[in-house]
């Protein structure tokens, strides 16, 4: 379960920088239409992530494979993927050490991968390469056992050419190592086009697809994550059953009928619009929940930023930053929006005990999850009497069926923000242009890059500072 709470947004709470309600309320045929714009594309087949969640062929092929896989004698998985191509699987990894279960609690679920009903039952070590940083690989490389590790390359466009780099240099490892190295390799792409896909194909080496109309950040529903997810240990049928029970239950009620996901889009439009509120912080307030910050900053900021338009988002983690950046967020300009997203319950608890030291006597008996949590209320307090806006998100607890619900919450809130914003949340035109001068500086020739070519020509001829 997740729940939101708005009322230090409010002017009631927080004073004149604050949002009255009736304009919150005012965008109700904005958020209406914006639901029905989202759904139009959903029933066209244009997006696709509404019905991959129910796709249970995708989800079938996805646990063969790996026990499949799995079955031979590996160890370990290391995933290469950018952005939304590990993004989503790498927030599922973090937040599997912070699972609550009623019957144990245990710092790393893979331990019990066969226990948590997550159906895989073997123990696998998960890495991830989301950069191309060579020491970085090698690092992992030295501590792998290369004949032991499934090497997954997931890429949609099946041509990116971090991961196609990538690949190429674990092909020439293995070739080096093993009998036969296609034995070793997974890929994660569009079943029909790009590089990778061609040479799978021609190659007999094992796939897995992702659906032509899923976007790569909001693929964490494909193949793409739930195959490590599967991996990990998760439980991916009930990730899922988390997202069908959100989308549900949103998709079948009125927008401001107990259905918060569109005030938090509407709340975040009219801060940014009306208040000037152009950064919108992510506050993760469960070192397990640091990773979906990163998830959900990508989510947003490649969706909406655009068109000269959209908050900045800006991954943060409390209390760790209290001692990082919240004297900026008390005292520095008034340009930000604070959500805060933090766990009702938590998988383990200490209790504080501070006998023989009195001066501490008011800890005596409580939880350090309520120092965490009335840290944060504190925080939320004095940001209110300094006349600052912020908003709460609440997880009940983490697993696997909340954090479908949550990822799902994400992706629908992120589509309607950017309706209201009047862009298109499903492209992403303005990577390109950095890509090409990558390529021409990697030694690609390409007609199509002319005008790159001439810029970088242009650029090159100014002369550094030389002091
Ligand atoms: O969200 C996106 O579309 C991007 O972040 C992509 O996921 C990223 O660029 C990787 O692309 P691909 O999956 O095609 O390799």
């Amino acid at each position: 379960m997740i729940e939101f709470s708005f009322k230090y947004a409010l002017k009631s709470a927080i004073g004149e920088n604050g949002l009255e309600e009736m304009e919150i309320r005012s965008l109700e045929n904005d958020l209406v239409q914006a639901r029905r714009n989202l759904n139009e594309l959903r029933r066209n087949g244009d997006i696709g992530f509404y019905n991959e969640i129910g796709d249970a062929g995708m989800v079938a092929s996805v646990k063969e494979t790996a026990d499949r896989l799995f079955s031979k004698d590996f160890n370990t998985l290391y995933v290469f993927g950018m952005g939304g191509s590990s993004l989503g699987a790498i927030f599922l990894k973090e937040a599997s050490g912070g699972i609550f279960r009623e019957s144990y609690n245990n710092e790393n679920i893979n331990e019990k991968a066969g226990e948590n009903g997550g159906g895989f039952h073997k123990k696998v070590n998960v890495i991830f390469s989301e950069n191309i940083d060579p020491c970085y690989i090698h690092k992992n490389m030295q501590n792998i056992d290369i004949k032991k590790t499934l090497f997954c390359f997931v890429s949609k466009s099946a041509d990116t050419i971090e991961v196609v780099s990538q690949f190429f240099i674990v092909k020439e490892m293995l070739e080096n190592a093993v009998k036969n190295y296609k034995d070793n390799l997974l890929f994660i792409t569009d079943k029909k086009s790009g590089f990778l896909r061609q040479y799978a194909d021609e190659n007999g080496i094992a796939t897995l697809d992702i659906a032509k109309n899923v976007g790569g950040r909001y693929s964490i529903v494909t193949a793409g994550t739930l195959f490590p997810a599967y991996v990990m240990g998760l439980n991916i049928d009930k990730f899922l059953h988390g997202a069908i029970s959100y989308r549900d239950n949103i998709l079948n009620k009125g927008v401001f009928e107990n259905n918060p996901v569109y005030s938090l889009a509407a709340i975040i439009y009219l801060y940014y619009k009306q208040k000037k509120r152009n950064i919108f912080i992510i506050n993760a307030y469960s070192d397990y929940l640091r990773e979906y910050s990163r998830w959900f900053r990508q989510l947003f900021a490649e969706s909406l930023g655009k068109d000269l338009t959209s908050p900045t988002p800006v991954p943060a983690a409390g209390a760790t930053d209290q001692h990082s950046q919240l004297q900026l967020y008390m005292q520095g300009p008034q340009d930000k929006l604070i959500g805060f997203f933090c766990l009702k319950n938590f998988c383990k608890d200490y209790i504080i005990n501070p006998s023989g030291f009195e001066e501490y006597g008011y800890l005596k008996g409580k939880k350090l999850s309520e120092l965490l949590l009335n840290e944060l209320t504190g925080v939320e307090l004095a940001l209110a009497t300094l006349g600052r806006p912020s908003f709460r998100v609440t997880i009940d607890k983490i697993d696997e069926f909340t954090l479908g619900e949550l990822s799902f919450m994400s992706m629908e809130m992120v589509p309607i923000l950017g309706m209201l914003l009047k862009i298109n949340p499903f492209d992403q035109p303005g990577v390109e242009k950095g890509k090409k001068f990558a390529y021409l500086l990697m030694g690609r020739k390409d007609e199509s890059m002319s005008k790159e070519l001439e810029e970088l020509n242009r650029l090159n001829n100014i002369p550094d500072l030389t002091y």
